[in-house]
């Protein structure tokens, strides 16, 4: 069975028919095959169908494909599901549409217009045509407006982890390991609902809280020590992506409180900015700055709040972008506008997107701040090049904070921004 209602697969191919080019070539989008474990262990990872062949079917099942001609329509082609499946791992129907080995002969019918392959390779036909230039801006530019379908998973995603939060928080006590929390986080998540979660869950105690992408082990809470969770239940393959960070006494020392003060701050100006028309990059460029700020407040920053942004001297300690477009998987469509250069910088980072925003995009609002050895300790490059923009001195007593990042699920409107996560407390 499909994942979307009829109704909302016919809206979204009827979207994006009429964003792309009515003489343009044939396009063919591959669902994808499941992954091998290596070394003959007949097992494979979990798999994934493409986002844009799941986004238009609805599908999950591996090996089919959706062909679009401009004018003519779509035809879904399918794998017919094997006896030796419905042994060993299926009990479903075949999914309705074309068998799919029907589709070199579709093919070869629409191979004087062009034909172009998107999504996963598809053995049944080789490369045909180049897709043209601009062709996947174009459906990446349909496919970043979420329906009210694709809200409604994500919300649901979104609720199954609060639940995870709520129970991680309740089991943060001096003595209990990243593993341990990040156990009771998922459990509670898959309980409410969760089917999987949409990245490995980030568990970072005390100085592990300034690994961004931290691996739960076996690092004990001490009493003064901070918990930094990152994680997103998923259901439907749309998932959450939530930050929260804690004090394991539930009560933050001074100093804790005075850097999560600044990251809130940030992030609530961040979220704030996060209106119909505004560059990504501008909503970067307020978070870095009530960083920079509150960092100068502090003593850490002795530079101006202009300089700190346009120097960079503010990455030593927000060292990445604010966030993504979220939905179908934890990085959904991101990317840049067309005639605008990959990886452009702002403040020192690299924002994952680079973008006006428009309604019903979502994004995450991520701002952190962390004391990073390997950034504060490089005395040759770092330490160097920032000597007078950072009190070095002074930095020291702060490093023992680790690190802090408050992490929101915001879908754009027309109006004021709309915080899908404001039912997890921070
Ligand atoms: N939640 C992890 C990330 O956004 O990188
Ligand atoms: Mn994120």
């Amino acid at each position: 069975m499909p994942r979307f209602s009829d109704e909302t697969l016919h809206a979204r191919r009827e979207r994006l028919a009429a964003a792309l080019d009515a003489e343009g070539p044939a396009i063919v989008i591959g669902a994808g095959v499941p992954l091998s474990k290596p070394g003959g262990l007949d097992q494979c990872f979990p798999y994934r169908p493409h986002p844009e062949y799941y986004w238009l079917t609805g599908l999950t099942r591996p090996g089919g494909a959706v062909g679009y001609v401009p004018g003519e329509g779509w035809t879904s082609f399918v794998v017919p599901v094997s006896d030796a499946e419905r042994l060993w791992t299926a009990d479903e129907c075949s999914p309705v549409g074309t068998d799919i080995s029907k589709l070199a002969q579709w093919c070869e019918a629409h191979r004087g217009r062009g034909i172009v392959i998107l999504g996963c390779p598809i053995s049944e036909i080789a490369a045909i045509s180049d897709p043209p230039g601009d062709m996947q801006f174009r459906i990446d530019a349909v496919r970043r407006r979420k329906d009210s379908e694709e809200i409604a998973i994500l919300q649901a995603a979104i609720d199954a982890t609060a639940s995870g939060f709520a129970a991680a928080q309740h089991c943060i006590r001096p003595g209990v390991t990243e593993r341990s929390i990040q156990i009771e986080l998922e459990a509670a998540m898959f309980r409410s609902g969760a089917e999987g979660v949409g990245y490995e869950s980030i568990v970072g105690i005390g100085p592990h809280a300034a690994i961004l992408h931290c691996q739960p082990g076996n690092q004990i809470a001490g009493a003064d020590d901070m918990v930094l969770i990152d994680a997103g239940g998923e259901i439907g393959f749309y998932t959450a992506d939530v930050t929260r960070t804690y004090a394991t006494s539930g009560k933050f020392t001074p100093e804790q409180q005075a850097i999560y003060d600044i990251v809130l701050a940030a992030e609530l100006a961040s979220i704030d900015r996060c209106r119909l028309g505004v560059e990504w990059h501008d909503v970067h460029r307020t978070a870095a700055g009530e960083i920079a700020a509150g960092l100068k407040h502090l003593g850490i920053l002795t530079c101006g709040i202009d300089e700190a942004l346009d120097t960079a001297a503010v990455w030593l300690f927000f060292p990445h972008g604010i966030g993504h477009t979220l939905g179908l998987g934890v990085r959904d469509v991101g990317g840049h506008a067309p005639n605008r250069n990959p990886g452009r910088k702002c403040c020192g980072a690299t924002p994952r997107i680079d973008l006006p925003l428009e309604p019903d995009f979502v994004v995450t609002v991520e701002p952190g701040i962390y004391f990073v050895p390997a950034i504060l300790d490089d005395a040759k490059s770092y330490r160097q090049q920032f000597r007078d923009a950072v009190d070095w001195d002074k930095l020291q007593p702060w490093r023992a904070v680790g690190g802090v990042r408050i992490e929101d699920n915001v879908l754009i409107t027309q109006g004021v921004p709309v915080v899908l996560t404001a039912g997890i407390p921070k």
